[in-house]
């Protein structure tokens, strides 16, 4: 990667304490994410996926600081910002924004469009008095929606164009890195596509960083510049695009890639699809060793006794498998 470092995460813990039963009577801990380390570079896509409650929001979260880590350190640009309070977190906070899947959660219905966007830009200090249209209508033109939608109500509004509202709010802020979590999985197909490609046109006009999170391998195989693999709290693999998805190495990422239909009849004609037995287990008591043991089809005693370090095999191939680089999983 070219980029310089934005973010370093190193040994991301977060850990969620629970009730159980009928009467909350059982203390239980969620183990969503465990002793996670990487680094998010500058103006580079961050794919993450897996299967759901594998940890890829929680992980949004932390980063953000939205949720206090149990443990570990976020290093933006040189300072951990981890665990910090609200009034220390203030000079971070125009910098890292998220854009969630559902607008709906995050627009005030009783705001107009102008109004909401206005409020990050006057909260953060960034336009007065009559600047503030001025700065709004600049923002609607940057997400592709006329000056006229600043007088709309979100239900006024399509799926595609509320989301573009959410982005604007984010983008009012000029941030540096945004967490996009789900942000298209919830609309048609050709609004995704419209929405990816105001994504990556606002990275470009204005070098945004993206941590990405989407079931949909398709789309993280096209805008992605690395793609992190997740399974029940870890990562299993990180690569470069066509690192992760032109040479899998571990036997989760191969599974979860074999389900991706191919664009060529032929090739998917002859595709074989490698179906993950089981459920995931359950983050109240994970497996031990190496988590994905229990479903995977190569797993061997020692799987059950260490977990694997997550060792770089390649240059910037990272993989958490004891048996890669030994002629079993390679
Ligand atoms: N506030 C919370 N309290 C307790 N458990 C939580 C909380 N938030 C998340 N979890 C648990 O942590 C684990 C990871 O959740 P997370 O939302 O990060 O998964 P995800 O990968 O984003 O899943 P999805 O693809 O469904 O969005 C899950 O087991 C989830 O149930
Ligand atoms: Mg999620």
């Amino acid at each position: 990667m070219d980029g310089e470092t934005l973010i370093r995460v190193e040994g991301l813990t977060k850990h969620f304490h629970v009730r159980l039963g009928a009467f909350g009577e059982r203390a239980a801990t969620v183990h969503a994410l465990d002793d996670v380390s990487f680094d998010i570079f500058e103006g580079e896509t961050l794919s993450l996926v897996g299967e759901s409650g594998c940890g890829k929001s929680t992980t949004g979260f932390a980063l953000l600081n939205l949720h206090r880590p149990s443990a570990g350190r976020v290093v933006y640009r040189g300072r951990d910002i981890a665990g910090l309070d609200e009034k220390a977190m203030r000079p971070f906070r125009r910098d890292l924004q998220i854009v969630f899947q559902d607008p709906y959660s995050t627009l005030n219905p009783r705001m107009t469009v102008g109004e909401a966007v206005a409020e990050p830009v006057r909260h953060h200090g960034l336009a007065k008095g009559a600047d503030v249209a001025t700065r709004v209508a600049a923002l609607l033109a940057d997400v592709g929606l006329p000056a006229r939608f600043a007088a709309r109500y979100p239900h006024e509004l399509s799926g595609g164009q509320r989301q573009r509202v959410a982005i604007a709010r984010a983008l009012a802020c000029q941030p540096r890195f945004v967490v996009c979590d789900e942000a298209i999985s919830a609309l048609d197909v050709s609004i995704q596509a419209q929405i990816i490609n105001l994504l990556l046109d606002l990275q470009d006009k204005y070098g945004l960083t993206y941590l990405f999170i989407a079931h949909d391998l398709a789309v993280v195989r096209h805008i992605s510049d690395r793609v992190g693999v997740m399974y029940l709290g870890r990562f299993a693999e990180l690569g470069r695009r066509d690192q992760v998805f032109g040479e899998p190495l571990h036997p989760y990422t191969r599974a979860l890639l074999s389900a991706v239909p191919e664009a060529d009849p032929e090739v998917e004609r002859n595709r074989r699809r490698q179906v993950l037995q089981g459920d995931v287990p359950s983050p109240l008591d994970p497996p031990s060793g190496c988590r994905f043991r229990t479903r995977c089809p190569i797993a061997v005693a020692r799987c059950a006794e260490a977990v694997p370090a997550f060792r770089e095999v390649r240059p910037g191939h990272h993989v958490a498998c004891h048996l890669v680089g030994e002629g079993v999983a390679t």
